[in-house]
């Protein structure tokens, strides 16, 4: 690899070949088999709830199925977290319904249970019905305040679809994210704690609902010959050999969560001090985030070398990974975007070789959504405005963290 530092990249265990070669000798090269099998059930064992377990082909399609279980259909209202990537929310539309999406709390900056109350309240005042289920996501790895987000949910008697796609190893209370919804999906993206190439699941409450799941992601087949089919089905099964990356991955999870961890330890330890800068912490004891990125909050009034110039010039490559399919945005400037001086420590960064990337763009701000209910209270559009991830893959090592901080530290304006 070259100089350069990226926000969050998965690495190879080693073991990975092992089990695709296993997978070639057998001629399992379909979207079933032994690593699927075997991954699912190291999932299940790695959650430790009694969960079933279904392999999918993304942490997207995982949701997309969590609410086709969860009954979800057109025109039903489900209550989203704003503050999340787009995949929290697109497949609320891909059934039809309505996300409702709602604000976040400062100290996890997850949904934000007192306005979840109030908003499902306003819901049902509104339009007589009570949505059909609540989209929690933990944020970057940082879980969801579990207590008081079940409470509400427990309170209405609504199913909570739990989004763990970026908290695969964080825990509450000493118990896995992915095991408190109803439903949850895991996403095993290039990108996340570990990864099957591309890949997810949905992690089910009973038998009889993974099975149902596994029927909707295998083209809803029912059992004859010539295939009879009664409900719309999907292709979304994980191919065995991507079940065999995941095995390998699963043979280090453990280490790669402990060096996500350790990495923000890291920057908590050496970002001390710096005026201006806050890194973003488990709120309390209850919460044992992954870490699976480290993100920063940088005070407005902080002044960054180059801010002046920071939105001189239009973005011309591809932010992230997305790969060179990103559109190209038409303008400079959104009328909702991070402080000059965000971009300004982003762009300082990035000269140096550097990866970090703004907090998500909350989801009622983003055009796409902004015609659907929304409840704000300000905090996601407040640390939006506010936030950058720092590199936090299994790449990046002390030295790397120290030149991140150094660099951090040389484009802050005495
Ligand atoms: C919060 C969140 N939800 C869902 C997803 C979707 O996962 P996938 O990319 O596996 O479809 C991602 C990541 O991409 C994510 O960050």
């Amino acid at each position: 690899m070259d100089n350069r530092i990226l926000l969050r990249m998965c690495k190879m265990s080693g073991y990975e070949m092992q089990y695709i070669n296993e997978a070639f000798a057998d001629e399992w090269v379909v979207p079933l088999g032994p690593n699927v099998t075997g991954f699912e059930k190291e999932l299940e064992a790695f959650l430790g709830d009694d969960k079933h377990v279904v392999a999918l082909s993304s942490g997207t399609a995982a949701l997309h199925l969590g609410l086709l279980c969860l009954g979800v259909e057109e025109g039903d209202e489900v209550m989203v977290q704003s503050m999340t990537f787009s995949a929290s929310v697109n497949p609320v539309r891909y059934v039809g319904a309505i996300p409702v999406t709602v604000d976040s709390e400062s100290s996890s900056w997850n949904i934000d249970p007192e306005l979840l109350d109030a908003a499902i309240s306003d819901r049902i005042e509104k339009t007589g019905k009570k949505p059909k289920a609540i989209v929690a996501v933990c944020l970057y790895g940082m879980p969801v305040d579990y207590d008081r987000v079940m409470a509400v949910a427990e309170k209405w008697d609504i199913p909570v679809l739990e989004d763990a796609a970026e908290a695969f190893g964080s825990s509450y209370r000493g118990r896995r994210c992915g095991s408190f919804g109803r439903f949850a999906a895991l996403s095993f993206n290039g990108n996340k704690m570990i990864t099957t190439s591309g890949g997810g699941a949905l992690v089910c409450p009973d038998k009889a609902s993974a099975r149902k799941a596994m029927y909707l992601a295998t083209q809803a087949r029912l059992g004859y010959a010539y295939y009879q089919h009664e409900d719309v089905g999907y292709n979304y099964r994980m191919s065995n050999i991507c079940a065999g990356i995941g095995r390998g991955q699963m043979k280090v999870a453990e280490e790669y969560i402990a060096h996500h961890r350790h990495r923000h330890a890291y920057y908590r330890e050496h970002l001390k001090g710096i005026p201006g800068i806050t890194l973003h912490c488990n709120p309390d004891e209850r919460f044992d985030s992954n870490f699976w990125l480290s993100t920063i909050l940088l005070d407005e009034r902080l002044k960054v070398k180059g801010q002046d110039k920071a939105y001189s010039t239009a973005i011309t490559s591809t932010v992230g990974g997305a790969g060179g399919v990103t559109e190209r945005g038409d303008s400079v400037h959104t009328d909702c975007e991070p402080n000059p001086n965000v971009e300004a420590m982003r762009l300082g960064l990035a000269e140096d070789g550097i990866e970090s990337r703004p907090l998500w763009k909350p989801m009622h701000t983003q055009p796409v959504f902004r015609k659907y209910p929304s409840y704000v209270n300000g905090v996601s559009e407040s640390l939006f405005h506010r936030g950058l991830c720092i590199p936090s893959g299994p790449y990046v090592t002390d030295k790397d963290a120290d030149r991140v901080i150094e660099r951090i530290k040389s484009l802050i304006e005495d």
